[in-house]
C-alpha cells in the first residue's frame, strides 16, 4: 500500500507517456496521491486535461507561470513529494538530470529536489545503447536515483530492443519496493569490494584487468539506498563514487584486503572486485629501463591474498552473510558450486565471461546465483538491476532469519 505516499511525478516527451494516466490510477488505487509535472513534448502524447482529471489536481507545466508559481513554486513541488518518479524518463531528460541542467520546469525541479528520484527510462534502443546515455546512466545511478526498465521488446519506432518504458503495474510495484525497502537495511553494516586491483611492477608500472567496477559500485549504491551503513573498498576504476557511501580507495590485493579487515564487523559483504591473483613478487623500486640489446628482464610472481576466502574464515569476524562472484568462461554453475565451498562464502553470483558476452566491463550481467538450496538463474539484467535484485534478495534473507 501506498496510504499517503505523495507522488511527484514528471512526464517527459515520449510515446510511453500515454500510459501515465494508468500509473497515476494505479497510485491513487493504493492510497497515494500524485502531481504530475508535464513537459512541453510530454504533452504531445498525453494531455493535462487527462492527467489533471485521474490525478484531482492541477498538472504543472510552466516554469515562468505566475499562477502557477504563485500557487505552488518548483522549490515547493519538489520538496513536498515523498517521491519523485520520471516516467517516461527520456534520453534528453536524462541527460538534463546527468549534468545539472535546469531548463524547463521538470528539468529545474529536479535540480532542486532533495528528494528521493526514481527514473522509467524509456526510449529507442540505439539511444538507450548510445554512451552518452549509459554514462548519465552510470552518474544517475551512482547519485543514488532509482530506476524502473527499461524493458526489451517491440518499440513505437518498428524496431526491437531495450528501451520500452516498463509497464505501468511493474513502475508501482517499483515505488511500492521503494517504499518498503528504504529502510529495510537501516543498522546493517555493508562492505563491498569493486573494481580490479593494480599490481606494481615499478613506480608507473602495474599489472591489472579489466574490470570496470560497474556491478560492484552499484550494489554498495544499492545496499546504502536500503539504509545500510556501507563502505565501498575499491581499485581503480573510471566510476564516480556512489551517493550514501563510505568510500575507501585502493590500488593493490593487499591495500584491499587491509582496507576490507579494517571495515569489519559487517553484517553482509559483497565481494565483487576482480581482485589480481598474483603480484610481482618485487616491486622495483625506480622505474626499470630498457637497455639496448639487453633482453627483457623476467617477471615473478608472487600470490596475493583471496580477500573473499580470508573473510569467510575470519572466525567470529565472518560477515553474517557473505558473497562472492565467479566470473568463467565453461562450467559456470559447477565452477561456483565448488567456489562457494572453497571461498567458505554464503552465495556465488556467477556470471559467463567468454569472449562476446560483453560482460566484462558491460552494462549488462546474465547470473546464476548459487547458494546451499541450489541455483537460481536470472535473465539479462542491466548491472543496476542485478544490484537492485541483490540487494533485495539480501534483505529477504536477513529478515527470514531474524
Ligand atoms: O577465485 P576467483 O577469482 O574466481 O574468485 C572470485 C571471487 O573471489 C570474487 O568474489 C572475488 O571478488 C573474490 N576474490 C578475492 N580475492 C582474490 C581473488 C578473488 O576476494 N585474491
Amino acid at each position: 500500500m501506498l496510504t499517503d505516499k505523495r507522488i511527484l511525478l514528471i512526464v517527459a516527451g515520449g510515446i510511453a507517456a500515454y500510459k501515465t494516466p494508468e500509473l497515476v490510477r494505479l497510485i491513487a488505487k493504493a492510497g497515494g496521491s500524485t502531481r504530475v509535472i508535464l513537459t512541453d513534448a510530454g504533452a504531445q502524447f498525453v494531455t493535462p486535461m487527462t492527467l489533471g482529471s485521474v490525478s484531482g489536481d492541477t498538472v504543472y507545466d510552466d516554469l515562468f507561470s505566475l499562477t502557477e508559481e504563485s500557487d505552488m513554486g518548483h522549490i515547493q513541488l519538489s520538496r513536498e513529494a515523498d517521491l519523485v518518479v520520471v516516467a517516461p524518463a527520456t534520453a534528453d531528460l536524462m541527460a538534463k538530470m546527468a549534468t545539472g541542467l535546469a531548463t524547463d520546469l521538470a528539468s529545474t525541479t529536479l535540480l532542486a529536489t532533495d528528494k528521493p528520484v526514481m527514473i522509467a527510462p524509456a526510449m529507442n534502443v540505439r539511444m538507450w545503447e548510445h554512451a552518452a546515455t549509459q554514462q548519465n546512466l552510470q552518474t544517475l545511478s551512482a547519485r543514488g536515483v532509482h530506476m524502473v526498465g527499461p524493458e526489451e521488446g517491440d518499440m513505437a519506432c518498428g524496431e526491437y530492443g531495450m528501451g520500452r518504458m516498463a509497464e505501468p503495474a511493474y513502475i508501482l510495484a517499483a515505488i511500492q519496493s521503494f517504499f518498503q525497502a528504504s529502510n529495510r537495511l537501516m543498522g546493517q553494516r555493508a562492505l563491498v569490494t569493486s573494481g580490479p586491483t593494480h599490481e606494481a611492477i615499478d613506480p608507473v608500472r602495474y599489472i591489472a584487468n579489466r574490470s570496470s567496477g560497474k556491478q560492484g559500485h552499484a550494489i554498495a549504491a544499492a545496499l546504502a539506498a536500503m539504509g545500510a551503513e556501507t563502505t565501498l573498498v575499491s581499485g581503480p576504476t573510471n566510476l564516480p563514487d556512489p551517493a550514501g557511501v563510505h568510500m575507501v580507495h585502493v590500488q593493490s590485493a593487499r591495500n584491499m584486503l587491509d582496507a576490507c579487515e579494517s571495515a569489519l564487523p559487517a553484517h553482509i559483504a559483497v565481494c565483487a572486485a576482480a581482485v589480481a591473483d598474483w603480484r610481482p613478487a618485487d616491486e622495483a623500486a625506480s622505474k626499470m629501463k630498457k637497455l639496448p640489446g639487453e633482453a627483457p628482464a623476467p617477471l615473478s610472481l608472487s600470490e596475493n591474498p583471496d580477500i573473499l576466502r580470508t573473510l569467510g574464515a575470519a572466525g567470529n569476524k565472518r560477515p553474517g552473510l557473505l558473497i562472492g562472484f565467479a566470473a568463467e568462461t565453461d562450467s559456470v554453475v559447477e565452477n561456483a558450486q565448488k567456489k562457494r565451498l572453497s571461498k567458505g562464502c554464503d552465495w556465488i553470483l556467477a556470471n559467463d565471461v567468454s569472449a562476446g558476452t560483453g560482460t566484462f566491463g558491460g552494462d549488462e550481467n546474465v547470473i546464476h546465483l548459487v547458494d546451499e538450496h541450489g541455483v537460481e538463474d536470472w535473465p539479462r539484467l542491466s548491472k543496476i538491476a542485478v544490484a537492485q535484485k541483490l540487494a533485495n534478495r539480501i534483505v529477504d534473507t536477513l529478515e527470514a532469519s531474524r
